[in-house]
Formats: structure tokens, C-alpha cells, sequence
């Protein structure tokens, strides 16, 4: 096994001030020495289309090439109308087509997420354990991130400001290389 985990990380938003892109960076921040973060800006992903299956557009090899790659996934997203926005459901389908050359097969996964809401994306991450269910992925049970009220969580450059979240990226970041090394190599 490497001694480096090669963890790929993406935000299901593409809003420049995005909470959730937020999230990440504090994570790259306070990742452990023992991994190393590469982030994936899901914007190059077109809409899925089957028509597309036979011959895959460019940035969807290299996307699924990078997950591929990758001993572990980190995902933040949003939560849209209680569930998956489609931008983060999109790019985790495009990674199970077609069928046979499923990338997520067997991928180690964190989820955490965050939003403007009381309940900081808990919906969502139901919904989308379900969906990393039929990916065939291993989604970390605990510990939970759930940013609520993210308008007030962050200070103007992205930062976490409360203490007691950062010490939770600190625990999840513990349980995930765990995690991660039960399922890499
Ligand atoms: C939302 N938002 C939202 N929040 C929530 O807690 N539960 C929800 O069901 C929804 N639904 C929803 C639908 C749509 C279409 C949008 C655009 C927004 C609010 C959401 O949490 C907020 O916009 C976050 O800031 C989005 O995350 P980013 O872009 O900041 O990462």
C-alpha cells in the first residue's frame, strides 16, 4: 500500500461562495499528513446521456479515471429540495456507465454537507447513502458532518468560526484514513 492516501474530493455546487466548497477547503486545510487531497471542479461534467455511453466525452474519463485513481472520496454537497442536487447525482452516475466499468466498485466514501437550513443537509445524505448503495461504494457510517445555518458557520474567507465544527472535520478525517485503508489495497 502507498503511504500516501489519495483521496479525491469534489462539492456538489458550482457557486463561487459556496458553503460547500467552503467545507472542502477547511478539510484540505486540516488533512492528516498521511493524505493527500486532490479536488475535482464538477463544472467540465456535461448532463449524462446515454448517446454518449459508446464513446465518452473527454472530461468524463478523465473524471472517471480520477476516481479510478482514488483510494477514497470525500463528497460535500448541498441539499436541494430535501435530496441530491443534480449536479452530485450526475457525476456519481457517470461514474457507474456503462455497467460493466463501474469506477466506484468497492470505493471507500465520506459525505458531509452543509446548508442554510436547521438540519445542515440530513436529508440529502440519506438520499445519497442510497445512491452510493447502487454505486456499490462503502459509505463511512460516522461520524456525521452537517453544517447547519452555513450563512453564519463561516467567516468571510471561508473559514469554519466555531471551534467545536473544526474539532468534528478533525474526527471525521481520523475515522475516514481508517476508513479508507479497511477497502485500498
Ligand atoms: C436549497 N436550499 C436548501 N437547504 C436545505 O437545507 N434544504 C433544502 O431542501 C434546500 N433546498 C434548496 C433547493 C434549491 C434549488 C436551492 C438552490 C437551495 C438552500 C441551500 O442550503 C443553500 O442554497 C446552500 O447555500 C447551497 O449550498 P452551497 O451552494 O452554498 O454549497
Amino acid at each position: 500500500m502507498r503511504d500516501k492516501l489519495r483521496i479525491l474530493a469534489f462539492a456538489g455546487s458550482l457557486r463561487r461562495g459556496s458553503f460547500n466548497r467552503m467545507l472542502l477547503q477547511q478539510m484540505v486545510a486540516l488533512a492528516p499528513a498521511e493524505a493527500e487531497v486532490e479536488g475535482f471542479d464538477l463544472v467540465s461534467l456535461p448532463f449524462y446521456n446515454g448517446d454518449l455511453e459508446g464513446d465518452l466525452p473527454e472530461p468524463v474519463r478523465i473524471w472517471k479515471e480520477k476516481i479510478r485513481r482514488a483510494d477514497g472520496i470525500l463528497i460535500a454537497t448541498p441539499e436541494y429540495n430535501y435530496s441530491i442536487p443534480a449536479l452530485t447525482k450526475n457525476a456519481i452516475d457517470w461514474g457507474t456507465r456503462p455497467p460493466t466499468e463501474n469506477v466506484w466498485k468497492g470505493k471507500p466514501v465520506g459525505i458531509m454537507g452543509a446548508s442554510n437550513g436547521r438540519f445542515g443537509t440530513v436529508r440529502c445524505q440519506q438520499h445519497l447513502r442510497n445512491v452510493l448503495f447502487a454505486a456499490n461504494t462503502h459509505v463511512m457510517n460516522t461520524p456525521e458532518v452537517m453544517i447547519s445555518q452555513a450563512e453564519s458557520a463561516f467567516d468571510i474567507e471561508g473559514n469554519l468560526v466555531d471551534d467545536k465544527a473544526k474539532q468534528q472535520l478533525q474526527k471525521f478525517w481520523s475515522s475516514l484514513v481508517v476508513w479508507v485503508r479497511r477497502f485500498s489495497g
